[in-house]
C-alpha cells in the first residue's frame, strides 16, 4: 500500500521541489494543491494519508486549512512548515490539530521522519475509531417492538438499584446483552464487568473461581488468585448460566450474598462484596427450584428483580431492523463490506417459523447468506432451505410454488399483519383501521389465513 501525501503550497516552485524529494524516497505518492481552498477541495475526494502544509498562503492559509479540516471531520494527519522559523505560529497550528512542523530549511528526511510517525498514528486512530464503533454495534440491543420497549424500560428502572437481578430468557434472545446494557447503564459502569459461566466451570473450580484462593489453599495453589467477587469490586459480577451451578457452590453463593463478604479458599479475612450480581439462565428456576435442583433460597436472593428477555417470535415486528443491524455487525466482524438484503429475501426471514429459533439463529443465517454469495445483495435465492421449508405450509396459497410472486405476496402479507397486530397489542379493530381495511373482519379473514392469533402465535 502506497501513501499518499499532499503538498500545499502557494509557490508552485516549493510544492514540485517537495513533491519531487518526497517521490524519490520511494513510497510516496504525491499531489499537489496551490491553495488553501484546492487543498480542501482535494481532501474532500481524494484518499490523502499526511499533508504537508504551508502555513503561509494568500486567501485561506494553512492555519483555515486547519480549521476546515476540523469542521470537516476530516482526521488525515497534517504537518505544517514555515519559512519564518516562527515557532509561535507552529505552537498555534498545533493546537489547531496539526500533528507537527518542520521548518523548510530542514533537510527532506526530518520532513520523511515527520511524515512517518504522523501517519502511523494516523492509521492507529482510524482503527481504534473502527474498533469502537464495531463494539457499539455488536452490543446494542435492538428493537422497538412493544416487547423490547418494555424490556428497555425495565432494564432503566433496575440498573441503577444495587440489588440482584436475574436475566431469564431463551438461548441466544439476548440475555447477555440485556447484561450489558444494565452495567453500562449502572453506577459502576467504570468499574469491571466479570462474567463467570457456571455451565463451563469444572464443579472443583467454580469456588476458588467465585470467591479466589490464598497461596497454598490446596494442591496445585501455588499463588494467591483473587475471585470474581473480587475483581468485579464496585462493577458487576455476571453469573451466567446460573441454574448449572452445583450444589455445593450453590450453598456457598447464598452465604456469599446474605453476608455481602466473601473470603478467599484457604483464608480467613473477610472480603466486602461491592459488586452488584446479575445472573442469567434459559432455565425455568422455579421449576428447578420445585424439582429439587436448585436451592430455593438463592433463587429468592437472585431474583430480586427479574427481567425477561421476549424471544424473538414474541417481537418479529423487530425482524428488519435486527436483520439491518446484524448484517452491518457481521461485516464489521468479517471486514467486509455491508451487503443489503432485497424486501422479498426479508420477508421470506420474516415469515420463517421462528418458534424455537432466536437472534443468534438469525445471525448465524445471515452471516450463511452474506458468504453464500459475492452480489452486494441478498435475495430470495440466497436465503438457505432450512429457513425457507417450515415456511412453505404456512404460506397463504398452498398452491404458490416457494420463490413465485404469489408465495412472496403473501409472506410480505403476513409479515406486515403480524407487525401492525403487535403494535396495537392485537387489537384487532384498531389493527384493521391501521391496515386501512374495510372493517375488522377483513382483518380476521386474514388472520386466519395465516393462522395468526395472539395466544397460538405466542406460545405454540
Ligand atoms: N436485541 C438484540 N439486538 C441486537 N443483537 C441481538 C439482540 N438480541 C440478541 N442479539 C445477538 O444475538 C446473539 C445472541 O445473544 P446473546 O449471546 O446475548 O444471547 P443469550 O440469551 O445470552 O444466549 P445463551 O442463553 O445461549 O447464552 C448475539 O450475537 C447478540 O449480539
Ligand atoms: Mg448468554
Amino acid at each position: 500500500m502506497t501513501t499518499q501525501i499532499l503538498v500545499v503550497d502557494d509557490v508552485p516552485a516549493m510544492a514540485e521541489q517537495y513533491a519531487y524529494d518526497l517521490k524519490r524516497v520511494g513510497k510516496y505518492e504525491v499531489i499537489v494543491a496551490a491553495s488553501g481552498e484546492e487543498a480542501l477541495d482535494l481532501l474532500g475526494r481524494e484518499p490523502v494519508d499526511c499533508v504537508v502544509l504551508d502555513l503561509e498562503m494568500p486567501g485561506t492559509d494553512g492555519f483555515g486549512v486547519l480549521r476546515g479540516m476540523q469542521q470537516r471531520r476530516i482526521e488525515t494527519p497534517v504537518i505544517v512548515y514555515t519559512g519564518a522559523g516562527s515557532y509561535d505560529r507552529c505552537v498555534q497550528a498545533v493546537r489547531l490539530g496539526a500533528y507537527g512542523f518542520v521548518d523548510k530549511a530542514e533537510p527532506i528526511e526530518r520532513v520523511v521522519q515527520e511524515i512517518e510517525n504522523a501517519v502511523s498514528r494516523g492509521r492507529m486512530v482510524k482503527e481504534l475509531q473502527s474498533l469502537r464503533a464495531r463494539f457499539d454495534v455488536e452490543t446494542s440491543l435492538i428493537g422497538d417492538s412493544p416487547p423490547m420497549r418494555n424490556l428497555r424500560a425495565a432494564i432503566a428502572r433496575v440498573a441503577p438499584i444495587p440489588s440482584s437481578v436475574l436475566v431469564v430468557g431463551e438461548s441466544g434472545s439476548g440475555k447477555e446483552l440485556v447484561v450489558r446494557e444494565l452495567h453500562r447503564l449502572g453506577p459502576g459502569a467504570k468499574n469491571p464487568l466479570v462474567a463467570v459461566n457456571s455451565a463451563a466451570l469444572p464443579e472443583q473450580l467454580v469456588e476458588s473461581e467465585l470467591f479466589g484462593h490464598e497461596r497454598g489453599a490446596f494442591t496445585g495453589a501455588d499463588r494467591l488468585r483473587r475471585g470474581a467477587f473480587e475483581t468485579a469490586a464496585n462493577g458487576t459480577l455476571f453469573l451466567d448460566e446460573i441454574g448449572e451451578l452445583p450444589p455445593p457452590a450453590q450453598a456457598k453463593l447464598l452465604r456469599v450474598l446474605e453476608d455481602r463478604q466473601v473470603t478467599r479458599l484457604g483464608g480467613s479475612r473477610a472480603i466486602a462484596v461491592t459488586a452488584r450480581v446479575v445472573a442469567a439462565t434459559n432455565r425455568d428456576l422455579e421449576e428447578e427450584a420445585a424439582a429439587g435442583r436448585f436451592r430455593q433460597d438463592l433463587y429468592y436472593r437472585l431474583n430480586v428483580h427479574t427481567l425477561r428477555v421476549p424471544a424473538l417470535r414474541e417481537r418479529l415486528s423487530d425482524i428488519p431492523v435486527l436483520v439491518d443491524h446484524l448484517l452491518r455487525s457481521i461485516a464489521a466482524r468479517l471486514g467486509v463490506r455491508p451487503k443489503t438484503i432485497t424486501p422479498e429475501a426479508l420477508a421470506l426471514l420474516a415469515a420463517y417459523d421462528w418458534r424455537k429459533n432466536n437472534v443468534r439463529e438469525l445471525r448465524n443465517c445471515l452471516e450463511r447468506m452474506m458468504i453464500a454469495s459475492d452480489a452486494a445483495v441478498i435475495d430470495v435465492s440466497t436465503v438457505p432451505p432450512d429457513f425457507q421449508a417450515e415456511e412453505r405450509d404456512e404460506a397463504s396459497d398452498p398452491a404458490a410454488a416457494p420463490g413465485t410472486l404469489k408465495a412472496m405476496k403473501a409472506q410480505a402479507e403476513r409479515q406486515i399483519v403480524l407487525a401492525a397486530l403487535e403494535k396495537h397489542g392485537w387489537q384487532v379493530t384498531r389493527t384493521a383501521e391501521a391496515l386501512g381495511l374495510a372493517d375488522h373482519s377483513s382483518l380476521l379473514k386474514i388472520m386466519r389465513r395465516h393462522h395468526l392469533s395472539k395466544g397460538a402465535h405466542r406460545d405454540p
